[in-house]
């Protein structure tokens, strides 16, 4: 077509599907035959409990026990059932809730690997041919099955088969719906709402692994931000603005300014607000909600080494997961009035970008002395937070950010660190989430580090030596006004490199039900 650029060098081509379909989940009360069906094996005294396995799929014991079947958690056994029907036995170990979200992931991968990857490694993902048509799966629930087991089921069920896809090839057929089949007696409104719940977590989390996986070719400040305002938009009461870089210009917006200043797209704020009928008489009052999104981290001037650098399209998983719980927090109807800001910036490499030994002045009027380009996530929340203050007359906030190398050495990929002024907020962010399945870590603002955050010939350091992680708290506390706040620094855990439970490699989407539940927790 005359004008239309080819192919590899035009966006459209690799734009992205957003937000991914996931598996959805339901609680039912019947269960149906001829359908594909998945059994728990429950570990007794380190033993499986095969008879009850057998008995619910309809087997005798002794096929279970050819099949070495030995209830761990997270063992997924295809069972060949009757007339060819395809038929699992899942290990749920000692059977505490979150083994049933290692169950749920392993089960969804073993369900996707069976009905939809037909190929495999290397095969030709075109070839469809011997995929299953397979719309349900059902799985029975044990008795007295608990909100938590049915939560933590939902939460690894729907995301454990999750799949980024750029490609305009068709899609692999998977199953759309698992059936989670109550035992007769239950109380399966109860277990339904914790379900539809769940689900919204899920879905938060999805959103938010979909928004950081998107490549940066396509995910410009600009995109991240249209892409956001557009899925929010279609929610009832939650409003979207997106504020150019003329805007932030004119606001002093100088730290988002100068990070931003290197591409050649320039920066956005995203401000996301739900007014939460009912949040003004609950005395917990305006909640500010502040997320990273560099949506692409060179480490500027300051350049960060080739290898491994690719995964810094990822650097607005914070952003992404503030996106994600405001989806949530706005379709659960949370009763709490909850403002969402993400400063969205590329931190590239130019003649236009800043310099190692800048004075940058941010939008609450403090002057920054810049060490090192690549500490450019504290520059842009720290105007972020400053607006926050001001603007918003904030009574909580929550900020969170792919922050520190020095935070993911410390404690690993598998969980977050929270940086608090307030012990109980700090407290009531870990509860969160422990009880949405994400494991955070309590880390301290260090008093005998505080001074070194004080500047020469600007106002504060950007960045002092010291322990990474607590001087970057230290630097965004120093543009919270005293408000009370927590500090989520989730550079470990926002990607994975190889799947468990509910994870899998790449994004995880890590902090969005934390928040959602963190919100929702608020009136207690
Ligand atoms: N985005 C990085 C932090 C990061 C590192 C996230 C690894 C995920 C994985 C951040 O912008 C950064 O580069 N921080 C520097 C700060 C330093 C220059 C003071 C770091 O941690 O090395
Ligand atoms: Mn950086
Ligand atoms: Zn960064």
């Amino acid at each position: 077509m005359p004008g239309s650029a080819p192919a590899a060098s035009n966006p459209e081509a690799v734009l992205p599907v957003i937000p991914t379909a996931l598996v959805e989940v339901d609680v039912v009360e019947r269960w149906g035959e001829g359908i594909p069906a998945a059994v728990p094996v429950a570990e007794i005294d380190g033993e499986p409990d095969l008879d009850t396995a057998a008995e619910n799929l309809g087997v005798d014991t002794a096929s279970l026990r050819a099949l070495d079947v030995s209830g761990k958690a997270g063992e997924v056994r295809a069972v060949p059932l009757s007339e060819g029907r395809l038929g699992w036995a899942v290990g749920v170990g000692d059977g505490e809730p979150f083994r049933w979200r290692t169950a749920g992931g392993e089960l969804a991968r073993a369900i996707r690997a069976r009905i939809g990857d037909t190929g495999g490694e290397g095969a030709d993902p075109r070839d469809l041919g011997e995929a299953l048509d397979v719309e349900y799966v059902q799985f029975r629930l044990p008795a007295a099955a608990t909100p938590e087991l049915v939560s933590a089921l939902t939460l690894g069920v729907a995301l454990g088969e999750y799949h980024f896809r750029v490609s305009a090839r068709p899609t692999p057929p998977r199953v759309r719906k698992v059936l989670l089949v109550a035992q007769p007696g239950e109380d399966v409104t109860r277990l339904r709402e914790t379900a539809r719940r769940a689900r919204e977590w899920a879905s938060a989390t999805s959103v938010a692994r979909d928004l950081a996986n998107a490549p940066s070719n396509i995910k410009s400040p600009a995109w991240l931000a249209e892409t956001a305002a557009a899925m929010t938009g279609s929610v009832t009461g939650l409003n979207a603005t997106v504020r150019d870089e003329k805007w932030l210009s004119g606001q002093g917006f100088g730290g988002v300014l100068a990070v931003g200043g290197g591409s050649s797209r320039p920066p956005r704020l995203l401000e996301l607000t739900w007014q939460g009928s009912g949040g003004d008489d609950s005395g917990v009052g305006h909640v500010v909600l502040v997320g990273k999104g560099i949506t692409f981290d060179t480490g500027g001037v300051s350049l960060k080494p080739a290898e491994g650098m690719e995964m810094m399209r990822t650097d607005m998983a914070g952003g992404g997961a503030v996106i994600g719980a405001m989806l949530a927090i706005a379709r659960l109807e949370l009763p709490f009035r909850v403002t969402a800001l993400v400063p969205m910036a590329e931190n590239h490499i130019s003649g236009s970008a800043y310099r190692p030994g800048d004075v940058v002045r941010h939008y609450d009027g403090t002057t920054t002395e810049v060490a090192n380009t690549d500490a450019e996530g504290r520059m842009v929340m720290a105007d972020a937070l400053g607006y926050a203050v001001h603007h918003h007359q904030p009574d909580l906030i929550v900020d969170v950010a792919t922050l520190t190398g020095a935070m993911k050495v410390a404690l690993g990929l598998r969980t977050g660190g929270v940086f608090s002024n307030d012990e109980k907020l700090g407290e009531r962010v870990r509860d969160a989430g422990r009880r949405a399945g994400e494991n955070w870590w309590p880390m301290p603002l260090s008093e005998d580090h505080a001074t070194d955050v004080r500047g020469t010939t600007a106002d504060v350091k950007q960045a002092a030596q010291g322990p990474g992680a607590l001087m970057a708290a230290l630097f965004l506390r120093e543009f919270t006004g005293g408000s009370p706040w927590a500090h989520l620094d989730i550079a470990g855990p926002a990607r994975a490199d190889k799947p468990y439970d509910e994870v899998v490699a790449g994004a995880t989407g890590f902090a969005a039900r934390t928040l959602v539940e963190f919100v929702a927790g608020l009136g207690d």
